[in-house]
């Protein structure tokens, strides 16, 4: 009677888990989502004061469209809003697949693209990357996997969460040259806090579709609010399948604010570039082995992900026990604020 699709795994709060263990959210340090720590910019907090609750919101999104639009250099017509990342994540599974189709998904990673695809009745095709070469995904092997069988969507996740690597901007616009039935689907989620890391919308290749967070550099997750930067088609394709007033007033007004903050943005990311060095240091130092990534988070080998994370939680520190991504004997953690990378390697300490 039910149609049955199983959730996909997450990191950060579990509110439920941490009323059984008695902790109360506030005194939680939260080490696994990998968000600016730093917080929205104050114009976040001036915007949203200013936006009218009893207004249902803009359908379109159209001023921020607009602002993107101006940022990005591309046309309005090639962007749409999403409540999170996340809900782009569905709807580009409803536009673009269907039931017998053919998806590969580059692994270990997210896992609301295979999510998608099941929920699409597509087949799941995987490529996985190994701990034995750093995570470090091999264009060489994509491309054969891609070669061997017509894949109507690939999700590459750039720069991938768990692992913090990239694949090369080149590397993409070759793939979407030598297999033009294909959609690239490109989750950029945490390209912001990659240095100097170019985005795929610059390829301006009608098969690669970018998807974009702004709940993770502008630190709004809690009003969800993403983007889909692709083919005008493909994105009127996308917006015939999400709900009316998808995207609120409070995440809309937001999302601009954070536009205007690019200073703000810019200093905390940098800051906790540096931060990141200094915590990654101090872990090798109590003898952790920390895989190196070129973002703000990292994975950590901890023998078993799942009792550390427990161990940790007892002491009001959350870090995302990476058994959902295929890895049970690794743990991410996101660089955090100096006094509170302190404190975990503290307690780090006086547990182990
Ligand atoms: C790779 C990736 N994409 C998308 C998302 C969801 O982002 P959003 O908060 O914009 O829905 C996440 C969140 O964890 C993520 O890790």
């Amino acid at each position: 009677m039910f149609r049955r699709i199983e959730p996909a795994t997450h990191g950060a709060l579990d509110f439920a888990e941490l009323e059984r263990l008695g902790i109360q959210p506030d005194d939680v340090l939260d080490f696994s989502v990998n968000s600016n720590p730093f917080g929205a910019s104050p114009k976040v907090w001036d915007a949203i004061r200013q936006t009218p609750l009893e207004r249902y919101p803009d359908r379109e999104s159209i001023a921020l469209r607009r602002a993107l639009s101006q940022r990005l250099d591309i046309p309005l017509e090639q962007i749409i809003i999403g409540n999170g990342t996340a809900e782009l994540i569905q709807l580009a599974a409803f536009a673009f697949l269907q039931n017998g189709d053919h998806a590969l998904i580059v692994e270990p990673t997210f896992g609301e693209y295979e999510r998608s695809v099941r929920l699409m009745k597509a087949n799941v095709h995987r490529w996985r990357a190994v701990s034995k070469n750093g995570f470090i995904p091999s264009a060489e092997k994509i491309h054969k996997r891609l070669s061997q069988r017509n894949m109507q969507v690939v999700f590459i996740c750039n720069p991938n969460n768990p692992t913090g690597q990239v694949v090369p901007h080149e590397v993409l616009g070759e793939w979407a040259d030598l297999f033009p039935e294909t959609l690239f689907i490109v989750d950029e989620a945490y390209v912001a806090f990659v240095d100097g890391m170019k985005s795929a919308i610059s390829l301006k290749r009608k098969n690669i579709l970018i998807l974009r967070s702004m709940t993770k550099d502008y630190a709004i997750a809690g009003l969800r609010l993403g983007y889909a930067v692709g083919d005008e088609a493909a994105m009127n394709a996308m917006k015939k399948f999400r709900p009316a007033w998808n995207v609120n007033a409070l995440a809309q007004a937001a999302g601009l604010a954070s536009l205007q903050s690019e200073k703000y943005i810019s200093e905390t990311l940098e800051k906790l570039r540096s931060e990141k060095e200094t915590l990654v240091s101090g872990l090798k130092e109590l003898g952790y082995k920390p895989v190196p990534s070129q973002t703000n988070y990292f994975l950590l080998p901890v023998g078993n992900g799942a009792d550390f994370r427990q161990k940790l939680l007892a002491h009001g520190i959350l870090v995302r026990d990476c058994t959902s991504f295929g890895l049970p004997t690794y743990v991410r953690i996101a660089t955090r604020t100096a006094k509170e990378n302190a404190k975990l390697l503290e307690t780090l300490r006086q547990i182990s």
